[in-house]
């Protein structure tokens, strides 16, 4: 993960490239038109290489890496995790799919959704969250005033359209999408259906994820319930929290998520939990992201960390209320 980033790279040659056309200028007429004509087919070999393009050498699906990340990175989260191995596996080995991947994961702050699309990312694209074809849009940064919404709905249609053009293998990932305007998220609708082609483009490779605390409160208590009844966590099922919830996503008349008939026309292929984190999840963050620094973990440093987290509910205590948001920064502070 040392090497630079190709716009880096490219901008290294292009440096060289530029110096060496100084010198050139020394040089006789003919010589300079061979040096600059071999030099330009050279910069082009060497441009497409550096280059991120919508083909089998930038994109490609790892598996068994996606198993071993979530495996190893992801901590207290055993449905989400074979929930999302066995969509992306199923999605990502079939050639001709009959409509784009759409995951909609549900959880509160710090539980791990964004980490989790983030580790899809980089196990399909090369360039991982940086790659070209990795588009995030955050509600309250790309769509924030209500009153607008007409002109993002035009510009996000045409964003989809333009990014699935140049490259069928797009991502699009919606943050908070419990804060989208219903508007803006049914002008979407039609990318996410079963269509063979709209306008000549067909988004049936594409993947769709959105992230939203909605459903969160339904998955606390139902984890709380758990931990009460002094039943392990791991018991805890998919269909113990399913149609809990769709219904809470969709009955909530305060975020305009739902409301649209993305659940009735059963466009989101998955909804997937990410169940609130106790302390020794949030110690094995900490270890991890000690790991991650080159640092010894040091299970000392990993209790403080952790102790120093807010937990709630406020007589037993047992979830952490940011999950394992803020970790980093509280260890920048005791190591
Ligand atoms: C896939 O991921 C595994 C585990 O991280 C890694 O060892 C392997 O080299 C990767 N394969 C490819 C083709 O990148
Ligand atoms: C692709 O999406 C980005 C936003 O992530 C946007 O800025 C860009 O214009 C889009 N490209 C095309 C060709 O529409
Ligand atoms: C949502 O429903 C609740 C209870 O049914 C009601 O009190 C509240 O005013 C509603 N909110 C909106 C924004 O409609």
């Amino acid at each position: 993960m040392t090497s630079r980033p190709p716009t880096v790279r490219l901008h290294l040659f292009l440096h060289v490239f530029l110096t060496a056309g100084v010198l050139v200028n020394t040089f006789d007429p003919i010589t300079t038109t061979v040096f600059v004509g071999v030099g330009a087919a050279l910069g082009r070999t060497i441009y497409n290489y550096f280059h991120e393009s919508c083909d089998a050498k930038w994109i490609g699906f790892n598996a068994t890496g996606l198993e071993a990340d979530l495996q190893r990175k992801l901590f207290g989260q055993h449905i989400a995790s074979r929930i999302i191995l066995k969509a992306v596996n199923g999605f990502m080995s079939n050639d001709n799919p009959k409509k784009p991947l759409v995951l909609s994961l549900h959880g509160w702050t710090g539980t791990g959704k964004n980490f989790v699309s983030k580790l899809i990312a980089e196990n399909l694209y090369k360039e991982g969250m940086d790659s070209s074809f990795v588009h995030v849009f955050t509600s309250t940064l790309h769509f924030p005033h209500p009153s607008q919404y007409d002109t993002y709905k035009t510009q996000l249609q045409q964003w989809i359209k333009g990014n699935v053009t140049n490259c069928e293998r797009s991502m699009f990932i919606f943050d908070e999408m419990d804060k989208m305007h219903p508007g803006l998220i049914d002008s979407i609708k039609p990318y996410l259906d079963y269509y063979e082609k709209l306008d000549g483009v067909s988004y049936r490779k594409a993947i769709f994820i959105f992230l939203s605390n909605a459903g969160g409160d339904s998955i606390i208590k139902t984890a709380l319930e758990f931990w009460k009844a002094g039943r392990n966590r791991e018991e805890i099922e998919l269909r113990d929290l399913e149609t809990l919830v769709s219904l809470s996503v969709f009955n909530n008349n305060e975020s305009g998520f739902y409301h649209t008939s993305l659940i009735d026309r059963h466009l989101v292929d998955f909804f997937v939990p990410f169940l609130p984190l106790e302390y020794r999840h949030v110690v094995q963050c900490v270890l991890a992201e000690m790991e991650a620094r080159g640092l010894k973990p040091d299970q000392e440093v990993a209790d403080i960390v952790a102790k120093d987290l807010v937990y709630f509910p406020k007589s037993e205590r047992v979830f952490s209320v940011k999950g394992c948001k803020t970790i980093e920064s509280k260890l920048d502070y005791y190591t």
